[in-house]
């Protein structure tokens, strides 16, 4: 199983162990993590599931969809390089180790 590390914006760290075929958020929702809402469910309409994902890890995520580029846009906090929707990043094995930021808020 993946393991992923979810970090507060205070710091708090929380490590988990991930399904792979679940999403980065579902995985967070499931294991009770702070700071990640995933008000839609998962169908990119809501930005309530915004982390920040170590540049190290690019090469195991997908490109951005339209929906989520068009979501990030309202996002507070975006960070250009690194901004992701959870909701949209499956967990595969090759996420083993990854870190996620949380912003300090989803709204
Ligand atoms: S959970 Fe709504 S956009 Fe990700």
């Amino acid at each position: 199983m993946p393991r992923i590390t979810y970090i507060e914006h205070d710091g708090t760290r929380h490590d988990v162990e991930a399904t792979a075929g679940q999403s980065l958020m579902q995985t967070a929702i499931d294991n009770l993590i702070p700071g990640i809402l995933g008000d839609c469910g998962g169908v990119c309409s809501c930005a309530t599931c915004h982390v920040y994902v170590n540049q190290a890890w690019d090469d195991a995520l997908p490109p951005m969809s339209e929906s989520e580029e068009f979501l990030l846009e309202g996002v507070p906090d975006r960070q250009p390089e690194n901004s992701r929707l959870s909701c949209q990043l499956t967990v595969d094995e090759s996420m083993d180790g990854m870190e996620v930021r949380l912003p300090e808020e989803q709204y």
